[in-house]
């Protein structure tokens, strides 16, 4: 039933009159949280909702863990070493505690939606009392109202996988933001846990994010980033009533707002709507984020990634066909169950062949309840660290090729940051189509669009200089 789809109102209200009484406990008292933030843009989402939430439980940020009143991690599991960091950070804050007793140690995200992971956590670690999933984030007032009462609690449901609308965000990015059109992934690709802890697909309706979008460029924001694990099936559980290219439509219009991006894509359902979507709105940026995985059909079927090689490679060429200037960035897991020599070269000879800007490289990492993690025939370690390191290799001379494209390129940049290491200030920021480009410049440009000419490539980066203000 669609209503059943997002957390009742009743209770949305009843969180916001515990989220006023625990206001009012802490006034006075100058408290401060300190939240660190690992994996995803989803998570990094999810972070600014929380800073939000403890804003209005009276809570302050701190700059360091040491003067917090409430730390939190949020947690990623998607990779391995990802656990062995964490514990090693939450050992590390016993000592703190010690030295403070009423600070709170908490921990959230993804990680903690894995089977049994809370009740270890809390029974290892006595100093941590919090531990929440995905999807209560709108519970926090009444998870912190317990803790602060001297419980410890675990709440990581995902039974109801509904939507809260309406939360508090805190960001500290005052041009760019992202936007969630969709929560969970329907995809289960044999590699990922991802569907496992953050539950099936569900999307918002176009009109709150529209609304969101709206609240955000009238704050000052002129750069969107849809987010969703696979934006392309935006309301393919039916009860958006709009499909992705319609969504990018219907949110591109929105006065004031100068770039609107999305990630991630999925292959399989990038279908024509969208790549005309992209040709034809003038604020869509040019740049597609599309995680390929593997160059080699047999590798893709075992991941269950339901696309081939050469549809990949024709959604490339169409998408370059109709916007000559796209860049494309992308996933690659090398090492995958299975993976013969042929089928990473395979892989080589994509990346060869289509010259994405970046791509992100990993070696495969066995998730626990995953199909491909039962595997018998996993690759040995050194082979995958091989692997790696050749596309690594390869994807560097990939980069310093695409750079020379730019020599001579003007273009507008949204300036993003300021590099104050050399003699004069060097200014950072992205060309539309996700390039970046250094130039000498005011750091009073920051958040603001410059038209940049680009006069020599490095390794890693452009080097450029502004043309006119
Ligand atoms: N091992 C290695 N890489 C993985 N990814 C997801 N799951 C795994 C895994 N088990 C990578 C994929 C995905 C990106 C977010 O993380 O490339 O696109
Ligand atoms: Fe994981 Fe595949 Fe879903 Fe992406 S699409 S989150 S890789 S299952």
């Amino acid at each position: 039933m669609a209503e059943n789809r997002y957390i009742s109102q009743s209770e949305l209200e009843r969180q916001k009159r515990i989220a006023d009484t625990v206001y009012r406990e802490n006034s006075g008292r100058d408290l401060t949280f300190f939240v660190e933030t690992f994996g995803c843009q989803m998570n990094v989402r999810d972070s600014e909702t929380i800073k939000g939430e403890l804003v209005e439980l009276g809570y302050a940020e701190a700059f360091s863990k040491e003067e917090a009143d409430l730390i939190l991690f949020n947690t990623c599991c998607v990779r391995d070493h990802a656990e062995k960091r964490l514990m090693g950070n939450i050992g590390a804050l016993k000592e703190l505690k010690d030295a403070k007793p009423g600070m709170i140690i908490g921990i959230c995200g993804c990680m903690m939606q894995q089977e049994g992971m809370a009740k270890k956590l809390l029974k290892r670690f006595p100093h941590v009392s919090l531990i929440f999933g995905t999807n209560v984030l709108y519970r926090l007032p009444e998870m912190l109202q317990s803790v602060m009462n001297g419980e410890r609690i675990a709440v990581t449901d995902r039974a109801e996988d509904a939507i809260a609308e309406g939360l508090p965000q805190l960001r500290d990015n005052p041009r760019s933001a992202f936007v969630n059109i969709m929560y969970g992934c329907n995809n289960f690709c044999s590699y990922c846990i991802v569907p496992y802890v953050r539950g099936r697909e569900r999307s918002r309706t176009p009109k709150d994010i529209r609304d969101e979008v709206v609240s955000l460029v009238k704050s000052g924001i002129t750069e969107i980033t849809l987010l969703g694990q696979n934006v392309n099936s935006y309301g393919n559980d039916g009860t958006a009533q709009m499909t992705f290219a319609q969504l990018l439509t219907y949110v591109s219009d929105v006065p004031g707002l100068k770039r609107l991006r999305f990630m991630s894509s999925h292959p399989k359902d990038l279908n024509d709507d969208v790549m005309k979507a992209i040709a034809a709105l003038p604020n869509v940026c040019h740049h597609v984020h599309l995680p390929v995985q593997s160059g080699n059909d047999e590798v893709l079927k075992k991941m269950n990634r339901r696309y081939t090689r050469e549809r990949y490679l024709s959604i490339i060429r169409k998408l370059r066909e109709t916007v000559p200037d796209i860049e494309f960035t992308t996933d690659i897991i090398v090492g995958f169950p299975g993976e013969t020599e042929e089928a990473f070269l395979d892989t080589m000879s994509l990346v060869e062949e289509v010259g994405f800007a970046a791509a992100f490289t990993f070696a495969y990492s066995p998730r626990q309840g995953t199909v491909a993690a039962k595997s018998p025939d996993q690759i040995p370690e050194a082979v995958k660290k091989r692997r790696l390191q050749e596309l690594n290799a390869l994807q560097a001379k990939k980069t310093v090729e695409n750079n020379q494209k730019y020599l001579g390129f003007e273009g507008e940049v949204l300036v993003e940051g300021c590099d104050m290491r050399g003699e004069d200030a060097m200014l950072y920021g992205k060309y539309q189509n996700f390039k970046m480009v250094y130039f000498p410049g005011d750091p009073s440009l920051m958040n603001r669009y410059v038209n940049v000419r680009v006069l020599k490539t490095n390794k890693n980066s452009l080097l450029g200089e502004m043309i006119d203000e």
